[in-house]
């Protein structure tokens, strides 16, 4: 028998700790019951918002205490693989985590090992899929409106370590998670290695996947304005073109297409509000039936990261680069050394 509720535990009560914090408290499957940030002020603040007694500024001690059915974690790029740990070693089902994935394959790598022995689920947040604009275009592309794909593309003017995984892994959705066979990339500048999110200003791959659709992704300075989005980290554009059309979603304005039925257009921007419902919800799905996969699960999201790190390799080596990939040098550091100052 499931539980009627599943116990959450949320860590890193930022911007997206809250978001999920208020998700989850929203869902009557789900129970906060700890809530954790080294920032006691914030915790305070929102210990008291969502009414949660247990607080810590200790993840791992916190989960030790409390055992969520769900552990999960909200905080900058530079701490995944210790609260992957965490959230095993208190015998959590499910971990729920931010994207990016990780910081290099090294790091995936070992967190994947551990989640798998333990055989506990993960969730990562790409969660801009349940956007209405974002299904239309898959919905389109599915019915076959556009003919046979042949390219799926995704732009972002934000930089790599925020975007270039969300970019990666719709248009994987929108590609059928077809596997990717081998990459080409190519990037640019070194001042957003020393931002929270260590990133090439410019990064731009190809992708080889194994039904025979191109991939085109870039991200970061340099990468195309979307001119009809005034939101700077809306500025992305995702879709596929086919043999009879294209369809592509503006994240932060709506979706259009032109298909064999004429040219369509309609509305949409981003909304946390919006998808994070759903986004929790089938977490509960999942939780209660294995055989109801989370679209976010965490295997996905390792090959999004896998394939950002191979583009990443392919800077580094001039080279083709194919996967899947094995350990090696960390790929932000390899950049930094052989990109021009
Ligand atoms: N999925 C999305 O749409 C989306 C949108 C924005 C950000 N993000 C991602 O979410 C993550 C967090 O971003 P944010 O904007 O919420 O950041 P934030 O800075 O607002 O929040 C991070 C929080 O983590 C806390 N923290 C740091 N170390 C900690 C520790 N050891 N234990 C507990 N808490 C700790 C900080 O004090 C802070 O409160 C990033 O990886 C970012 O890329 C995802």
């Amino acid at each position: 028998m499931n539980p009627a509720q599943y116990t959450v535990v949320v860590a890193g009560m930022g911007k997206r700790g809250t978001h999920h914090a208020e998700a989850f408290q929203k869902n009557g499957r789900f129970k906060l019951v700890g809530l954790c940030d080294i920032d006691a002020t914030r915790l305070e603040a929102a210990a008291k918002k969502f009414g949660v007694s247990e607080t810590s500024a200790d993840a791992a001690a916190l989960a030790r205490k409390t055992h969520p059915d769900v552990f999960c974690f909200c905080t900058l790029p530079d701490l995944r693989l210790p609260l992957i740990r965490a959230g095993v070693e208190a015998g959590a089902k499910l971990i729920a985590y931010e994207k990016p994935t990780a910081l290099s394959t090294n790091e995936a790598l070992e967190m994947m090992q551990l989640t798998r022995a333990a055989g506990v689920k993960t969730v990562v947040s790409h969660q801009h899929r349940y956007g209405e604009h974002y299904k239309k275009v898959k919905e389109i592309i599915a019915s076959g409106a556009i003919g046979r794909v042949h390219t799926v593309y995704g732009t972002a003017t934000g930089w790599m370590m925020h975007m270039f995984t969300h970019l990666i892994d719709y248009t994987r959705w929108y590609n059928d998670y077809a596997e990717a066979e081998w990459v080409v990339g190519q990037a640019h500048g070194k001042s957003k290695f020393s931002d929270n999110h260590p990133s090439p200003d410019y990064i731009a791959g190809l992708i080889q996947y194994s039904n025979g659709v191109r991939g085109i992704v870039e991200s970061g300075e340099g990468a195309p304005d979307v001119p009809e989005v005034d939101y700077w980290w809306r500025k992305c554009r995702i879709g596929a073109q086919g043999t009879e059309g294209f369809a592509e979603v503006l994240t932060g304005g709506g979706w259009r297409a032109i298909t064999c039925d004429g040219v369509a257009s309609g509305p949409g921007s981003m909304d946390y509000e919006h998808d994070m419902g759903p986004y929790v919800r089938e977490m509960a799905d999942w939780l209660d039936d294995d055989k109801k996969i989370h679209p976010c699960n965490g295997e996905s999201a390792y090959k999004d990261l896998e394939t950002a790190m191979a583009i990443c390799r392919s800077v580094v080596q001039r080279g083709k680069v194919k996967l899947p990939l094995g350990p090696g040098e960390p790929e932000l550091e390899a950049l930094k050394r052989v990109l021009p100052d």
